[in-house]
């Protein structure tokens, strides 16, 4: 079910640190509040923010919003933050903008809280009208339209283990 590698381990992991230096460049060694969007997330945030050199805390907070390849429109809070982000430099680091609906809520609800900034890494953004507005402050690659699985990316929970970003295929 796998069609093509379109990411490789390397490709990532090269563009993780050019990220990584445009992340700490852009907090001049200002205390960085990370935010993992699991499950997704997890590979793409523990090797970027490996790679930076600015004091960072890690925080998570877990939405559903799909069941399979299909976007349900609707995103519910299953995990929330353990940590206050009032007055923090926030980083939300997603797997994956393709509507951009669950980016969205999350950035409603975490505004909310009155961070003292709210900035998106996002490791992937899909090309398409939907998310046009919506911008990340770091993007390690824009991709098409196609559904990817692996470096964290899931279909009903398999491939995320992947050290490299895939084309799935349900024909192949
Ligand atoms: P959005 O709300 O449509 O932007 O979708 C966001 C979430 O859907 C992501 O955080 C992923 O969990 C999931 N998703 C969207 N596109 C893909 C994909 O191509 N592969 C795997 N998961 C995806
Ligand atoms: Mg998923």
């Amino acid at each position: 079910m796998i069609d093509h590698v379109l990411i490789s381990e390397e490709a990532i992991a090269s563009r993780l640190a050019g990220l990584a230096r445009e992340i700490d460049a852009a907090y001049g060694g200002g205390e960085i509040r990370a935010i993992g969007v699991l499950k997704g997330s997890v590979f793409f945030l523990t090797d970027l923010l490996k790679r930076l050199k600015s004091p960072v805390s890690v925080d998570f907070i877990q939405v559903r919003s799909y069941t399979g390849t299909q976007s349900a429109g609707n995103i519910q809070l299953v995990h929330d933050l353990s940590m206050d982000i009032e007055g923090h430099d926030v980083l939300l680091c997603e797997d994956v903008i393709d509507t951009g609906l669950t980016l969205r809520r999350i950035l409603e609800l975490l505004s909310s809280r009155r961070p003292r900034s709210l900035k998106i890494a996002a490791l992937l953004k899909k090309q398409l009208p939907e998310n046009a507005d919506l911008a990340a402050d770091f993007l390690g690659f824009t991709i098409g339209p196609d559904f990817v699985v692996g470096y964290g990316l899931d279909v009903d929970e398999r491939f995320r283990n992947l050290p490299y970003i895939a084309v799935w295929n349900p024909e192949k």
